[in-house]
């Protein structure tokens, strides 16, 4: 990076928005990325579209997760269900057996929601205008901006966490996030191109990602820093700002895999709270503090000799978390539990079960 004022010397001046877009869609036509779901600039010309529901399930997938995660996800499940009216048939276990390993389960309950009132309701067809789309349950600001934009070419504004980091760095925002939402939400409005609102807001998503990263931003490269205030100042990775972060108290737990003739014992979580709805190892409570091997013996399963196989670690956005995974083989489904076979279990566990059984089973 080149300084070009002395760090945190912040311009007067205000990017300029024509110059902004016809600079970013340029080089979207060149760099845009090849994604599964993507119609790319040449082919939108050309009138090409996407199907709205194949649009919607990448913008939902790709909330919290990242492309290239995604993208085997989204292959499978078209594949397996190509129509919004197929996934509103879905049974929701199996909708959320085939989510897991995406995360944040919250969402598979909401694409469900969503597909079987599109079904229901609206015939089939997902509403063509982001007032239309927002009324579907489980659709929020961020999804029906998104496929109002990509799927219909309305003029949205479409704002997720890539697009606060260009916009808080283009403009140099003071106010620090989360607070700043609304700020930068409303200067990406100013932005927004009304003639190709779907090349606009997939060029600022690529560029987000590719170009105006987190940390390390490639300026050099970038087709906005002639109008980067942030670049400006010779420190842009100092965008966003942000407020000191709550503390994430370490939690713990003992996750129990127990076994029997290559079928382990799964339940379900209920269907409020973290991970709802999703298949599990049973486990203890998560508290402040780790238990004793007799506390953890005295709430293990009955029906079989437990032992310590190790541990697991996973970050879940508000806490970590260590997993104490204790094994043991037996005959007796604890109550709520089914068996399953250990290889279909792997694939139906969120990352965390997944983990702890791939310890226990070593
Ligand atoms: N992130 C979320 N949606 C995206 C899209 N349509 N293209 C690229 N990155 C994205």
């Amino acid at each position: 990076m080149n300084p070009v004022a002395p760090p945190e010397t912040v311009p007067e001046t205000v990017p300029d928005s024509a110059r902004v877009r016809t600079a970013l869609l340029d080089w979207y036509e060149v760099h845009a990325r090849h994604l599964p779901w993507r119609i790319g600039p040449k082919a939108r010309r050309a009138g090409e579209r996407g199907d709205p529901y194949a649009i919607w399930l990448s913008e939902v997938m790709l909330q919290q997760t990242t492309t290239a995660h995604a993208a085997p996800y989204y292959d499978a499940f078209l594949q397996r269900w190509p129509s919004v009216e197929r996934l509103a048939d879905a049974p929701d276990e199996e909708l959320m057996a085939a989510w897991a390993g995406l995360g944040y389960y919250a969402r598979a309950r909401n694409l469900l929601a969503c597909a079987r009132a599109v079904a229901a309701d609206h015939g089939g067809r997902f509403p063509d205008t982001e007032a239309g789309l927002l009324s579907l349950p489980g659709v929020g600001a961020y999804t029906a901006a998104a496929v109002a934009a990509i799927a219909f070419d309305r003029p949205a504004n479409v704002v997720d966490g890539n697009v606060e980091r260009v916009v808080s760095r283009l403009f140099a925002t003071a106010t620090p996030l989360p607070a700043a939402k609304a700020e930068l939400k409303t200067l990406a409005a100013t932005l927004v191109d009304v003639d190709r609102p779907g090349d606009w807001a997939q060029a600022l998503m690529d560029l987000g990602a590719v170009v105006c990263r987190p940390k390390n931003p490639l300026c050099l490269v970038c087709p906005l820093n002639a109008e980067c205030r942030a670049y400006a100042t010779g420190a842009p990775q100092q965008w966003p700002r942000k407020a000191a972060k709550a503390d994430r108290p370490q939690r713990f737990g003992a996750a129990f895999v127990l076994t029997r003739a290559g079928e382990v014992a799964l339940v379900r979580r209920p269907e409020k709270g973290l991970l709802g709805g999703m298949a599990a190892l049973p486990t203890t409570d998560w508290g402040a503090e780790p238990l004793g091997e007799i506390e953890v013996l005295a709430l293990a399963p009955p029906g079989a000799d437990f032992r310590l196989a190790g541990s697991i670690e996973h970050v879940f956005t508000h806490f970590p978390l260590r997993l104490d995974v204790w094994v043991g083989e037996g005959a007796v489904l604890p109550e709520g539990a089914r068996w399953v076979a250990v290889e279909e279990a792997r694939r139906s566990l969120p990352t965390v079960f997944r983990k702890a059984l791939d310890r226990g089973l070593g």
